[in-house]
């Protein structure tokens, strides 16, 4: 369902002069009140967010259940992995997030990140809610530098192979007016539902708005803004249906 993303009041939040600037970090960091749980987060961090080797492996692999929604078992968490409104983030047995990933779950009254099992994150993926909700189905496997933003629901399907540097946008903006930016008039966000079994080659966009079926695959570098067919073959900008897998 489409609504009106509020990216700009979390920003605001920032530059609210009733609030200090512990109540600024607690609300937009650790999301939740309560002095013991930013100084739990603080510590947890401090300890070992940037530990190299396999003690830091070992450590976060024992604290930062401490601090997130629910873990299963098997996780791993590279180093320097961001960590925001952890207690929104579920994730299941078996998955890796790699080094450098964000885990922003942010919001006001979002549910946040679910990672079903056997998910890979690779190294530097962003997974970025702004008051939206991200899903990511089982074995789903990014390669690295991907991002997926959240200003509405943005869901994965299981098996999803998704290469390097792969945006899946959860949220627009409107141009209508022409006397003021675009940075200040509404935002909207549809979401973004991608079915099982999808792969998207390197580079791939994906609008909001936009559903994409079972076991479709879509082309290098293409930017999808259009729902795709289950088992099409799409490329291009903007990706067209060249082929059906079921008919070839
Ligand atoms: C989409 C893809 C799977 C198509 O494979 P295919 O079904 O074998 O398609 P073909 O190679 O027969 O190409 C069919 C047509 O689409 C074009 N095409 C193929 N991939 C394209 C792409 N990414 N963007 C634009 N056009 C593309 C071809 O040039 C060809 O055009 P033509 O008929 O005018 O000559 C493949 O080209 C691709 O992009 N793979 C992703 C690779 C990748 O990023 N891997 C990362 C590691 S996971």
């Amino acid at each position: 369902m489409e609504k009106e993303a509020e990216t700009i009041e979390i920003q605001k939040e920032l530059f609210d002069e009733k609030k200090s600037k512990f109540a600024k970090y607690q609300s937009l960091v650790v999301g939740e009140p309560g002095f013991f749980k930013l100084l739990k987060y603080e510590l947890i961090m401090l300890l070992s967010n940037n530990l190299p080797g396999a003690l830091g492996l070992f450590l976060r692999s024992k604290l930062y259940p401490k601090l997130l929604g629910k873990v299963g078992r098997n996780v791993t968490f590279g180093t320097n992995v961001v960590l925001r409104h952890p207690k929104k983030i579920i994730i299941g047995d078996n998955v890796v997030i790699d080094d450098n990933c964000v885990l922003d779950a942010k919001g006001q009254n979002n549910r946040g990140i679910v990672i079903e099992n056997g998910v890979f994150l690779g190294r530097n993926t962003i997974l970025n809610c702004k008051n939206g909700n991200i899903f990511l189905g089982e074995n789903a496997n990014f390669g690295f530098n991907c991002h997926v933003f959240a200003a509405g629901d943005v869901k994965i399907g299981k098996n999803a192979l998704i290469a390097a540097y792969t945006y899946f946008v959860g949220g627009d903006h409107t141009a209508k007016r022409t006397d003021i930016p675009v940075l200040f008039q509404p935002r909207t966000a549809k979401g973004v539902t991608i079915g099982d079994n999808v792969w998207f080659g390197a580079g791939v966009r994906v609008l909001d708005g936009v559903t994409i079926g079972r076991d479709a695959i879509i082309g290098a570098n293409a930017v999808v803004t259009k729902d795709i067919p289950d088992f099409a073959i799409a490329v291009g900008i903007p990706a067209k249906v060249i082929k059906n897998r079921l008919e070839t």
